[in-house]
């Protein structure tokens, strides 16, 4: 059986066991009960604990050995000490798939390994994929399954998240929220005895309703594993690696019992297997939103509008001190972009439509921009200066990027002021338009568009070479 195969009773059960349920509102295994009936699951539930008869009106059963159907998938709630005893009864049971919540396993070392090391032999000879222990559970937007400890849903969206950290993985979602970025599914991973990032990368891979894959990594147990999956995932896969110094490595040991190992070899291996790698949260949605939204880069040649000159300077620096161009325009462009300008501008890349620049300025010289042979991506910015109009600029970039799809250029937009802006520019973000508030968050996502063009590229060069080779 394949991974996506074994990972559907796991992601996509029909039937789910909550073993450590709890009558306390407290406790996570209540929690966990609760957010699966407050996002109307449609399978059934069966709580488990051996002292209590009835929590939240469902009939609750001693132990999964008294539960007269089959279950996929047990969500495992219980003190460490006792996840053996549990999960023996899953295998008798032949449960599919668990997450196991609790934590006290290789984390702490010493007893906390071996006890992992047990559950994870009574699980593999039971036939039963496991995620974590010492995990949150996941979230599943689209399919609105709650299967975690920490109340509230994702919005829905293309990018699916899987995260190493419990608590950094909800900070993530509320993150995303606030940025309008939606996510297909949410996994967290914890100490991934069983089921690990490789497994993800395949059964996401798989997901129709994923476009692009984002992590949150402090440690790689199987390297080949991982790499074979990246290097075959067919989608764009952005990763933060944390874990990078001796004070980062240390903490992720006792986080998540994970060694993280030399991030230069980190560094060459998401190189070679084409791992897009981000620095923080922000980087990460960054990259995802615009992988997720904006086509490739065919080239490494930027264009630049902005209404401000300095902003347009930044970005070109930016741009050039991370392997992008800003080229000269043709003299077609030049010719026709005179008349779309005031007498004091020069018709030049970066190009600067001054403070004045209203809808018609921003669209025109967008359109014209995007229509140079030497131009292959756009950042246009808007500086909010007192005479700026950024709604009307929203509203260019807007149509520009509706109009503009079948050039399959990438259209990033940028902009510089405070909170009145920042509000402006949510219309875009609402509409998945790549937007940053800063000269090197654009150009870095334009990059990131570039080397997913050429990610592409290598793709269909193997597989030329491939058919060649056959004929
Ligand atoms: N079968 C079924 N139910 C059982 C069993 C059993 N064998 N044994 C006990 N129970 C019941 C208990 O009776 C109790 O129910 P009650 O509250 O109605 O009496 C319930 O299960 C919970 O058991 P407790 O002993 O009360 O345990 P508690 O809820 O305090 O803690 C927990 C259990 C949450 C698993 C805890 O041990 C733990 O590991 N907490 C940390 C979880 C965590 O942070 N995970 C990782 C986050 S992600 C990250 O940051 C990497």
């Amino acid at each position: 059986m394949g991974v996506v195969e074994e990972l559907k009773p796991i992601f996509s059960p029909k039937s789910i066991a909550v073993i450590g349920a709890s009558r306390s509102p407290m406790k996570i295994g209540y929690e966990i009960l609760q957010n699966i009936l407050v996002q109307g699951y449609q399978g059934k539930v069966y709580p488990i604990n051996p002292d209590v008869t009835e929590i939240m009106g469902l009939r609750v059963l001693p132990s999964v050995l008294a539960v007269k159907d089959d279950i996929d998938l047990a969500i495992i709630a219980v003190p460490a000490e006792f996840v053996p005893k549990v999960m023996t009864e899953c295998a008798r049971k032949k449960v599919k798939g668990a997450i196991v919540i609790s934590s006290g396993f290789g984390e702490i070392g010493g007893h906390g390994k071996q006890l992992e090391d047990e559950v994870l032999q009574i699980a593999r000879k039971g036939g039963i994929r496991l995620i974590g222990p010492n995990t949150l559970g996941y979230k599943d937007p689209i399919d609105r399954l709650d299967a975690a400890f920490v109340f509230g849903m994702p919005m829905p969206g293309e990018i699916a998240l899987i995260s190493q950290s419990g608590a950094l993985c909800i900070g993530m979602i509320y993150y995303a929220n606030g940025e309008h970025i939606g996510l297909s599914r949410v996994i967290s991973v914890g100490n991934k005895a069983d089921i690990d990032d490789a497994d993800l990368i395949d059964y996401l891979d798989a997901d129709r309703e994923t476009k692009v894959i984002a992590m949150y990594i402090e440690g790689i147990k199987d390297g080949k594993k991982f790499l074979d999956s990246a290097r075959r995932c067919t989608k764009p896969i952005v990763a933060i690696k944390a874990g990078r110094t001796p004070a980062g490595s240390a903490a992720a040991s006792t986080h998540t019992g994970s060694l993280s190992g030399s991030d230069v070899v980190y560094d060459s291996a998401f190189r070679q297997v084409h791992v897009q790698r981000a620095y923080d949260v922000i980087e990460m949605f960054d990259f995802a939103r615009a992988l997720a939204y904006q086509p490739p880069a065919a080239g490494n040649r930027v264009g630049i509008i902005s209404n401000g000159g300095g902003a347009g300077i930044m970005i070109a620096d930016w741009c050039e001190s991370i392997g992008l161009k800003v080229p000269n325009l043709t003299k077609k462009t030049m010719d026709a972009l005179r008349p779309q300008l005031p007498s004091i501008t020069t018709a030049r890349n970066p190009l600067d439509v001054t403070g004045d620049a209203r809808f018609h300025r921003y669209h025109a010289t967008g359109a014209t921009m995007l229509s140079d042979p030497n131009i292959d991506s756009l950042i246009m910015t808007c500086v909010h200066a007192g005479i700026a109009r950024p709604r009307e600029y929203v509203g260019a970039v807007i149509k520009l990027v509706e109009e503009k799809r079948n050039l399959k250029k990438p259209i990033i937009a940028c902009w510089v002021g405070g909170p009145e802006i920042d509000e402006v520019v949510q219309e875009l973000r609402v509409k998945n338009i790549p937007v940053y508030s800063s000269a090197m968050r654009a150009a870095k996502a334009v990059k990131c568009l570039y080397d997913e063009g050429r990610r592409l590229e290598a793709i269909s060069k193997k597989k030329q070479a491939r058919e060649s080779s056959t004929k």
